[in-house]
């Protein structure tokens, strides 16, 4: 079974009742929880501090992907390690030490990631691949969730998978906004193994058939990246 990690973004549930639909994407199947905070300065849109991640870790035993879409998130590492994130992930072009602050982040035994936005070419982060554990490569303009998955980004994906492979990096790619069961097969055929989901999963009637559907689709897009792997040999 190929290695798929299911992501959903709480950025799509309801807010009044966020432990209940944690709960219930947890009973579902989710491997991970997407956590996106917005400092309404990298990004035009605010959402949550470390409080929501420490009020999380106590309902759930999911893996806490924490995406800081802040400038300067090394100042907030901190606070989110001391809340129970497993992994933070940053954005290249907040930070002003990238790999200082992964490095930070290392040290507090926390899982690391390093995301770029859709325009930001994957050379900026190829001296950092040693380091993390994960790259986060962003398939909208973050900030908001609902926004069409970009197909153009499916090209950087693939050249960040072919770079880590030629340098024997074991680093997840994880793909977030706009991911549906229409185009989660274009993402792992690429090369993407993580799987951000908000509006699919939380506007769906039926989380367990939505995330089992997702996970299926994505193990055929990594399927078809395979055979077409074995063709070029
Ligand atoms: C966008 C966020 C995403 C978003 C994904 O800035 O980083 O995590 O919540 O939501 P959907 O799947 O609805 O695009
Ligand atoms: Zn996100």
């Amino acid at each position: 079974m190929p290695y798929i990690k299911i992501s959903p973004s709480i950025l799509a549930a309801d807010p009044a009742n966020l432990e209940r639909d944690v709960k219930r994407v947890e009973a579902a199947g989710a491997d991970y929880l997407h956590i996106d905070i917005m400092d309404g300065h990298f990004v035009p849109n605010l959402s949550y501090s470390s409080s929501v991640v420490s009020a999380l870790r106590g309902k759930t035993a999911l893996v806490l992907d924490v995406h800081l879409m802040v400038t300067d998130p090394e100042e907030f590492i901190d606070d989110f390690a001391e809340a129970g994130a497993d992994i933070i992930t940053i954005h290249q072009e907040a930070v002003k030490d990238l790999r200082g602050t992964l490095e930070h982040i290392k040290s507090l035994g926390i899982k690391a990631g390093v995301s770029i936005k859709p325009g930001t070419d994957i050379s900026v982060i190829t001296d950092v691949l040693d380091l993390v554990d994960q790259v986060l490569i962003m398939t909208v303009e973050p900030g908001f969730g609902g926004q069409e998955y970009m197909y153009s980004v499916d090209e950087k994906i693939t050249e960040l998978y072919n770079t880590l492979k030629k340098r024997g990096l074991a680093v997840d790619i994880e793909v977030d906004g706009g991911i549906t069961e229409e185009n989660i097969d274009d993402a792992t055929r690429s090369g993407a193994n993580v799987i951000v989901s908000g509006s699919s999963i939380f506007h769906s009637d039926n989380y367990r058939d939505t995330i089992h559907n997702l996970r299926n689709r994505a193990v055929q897009g990594v399927e078809k990246r395979e055979s077409s792997d074995i063709q070029q040999r």
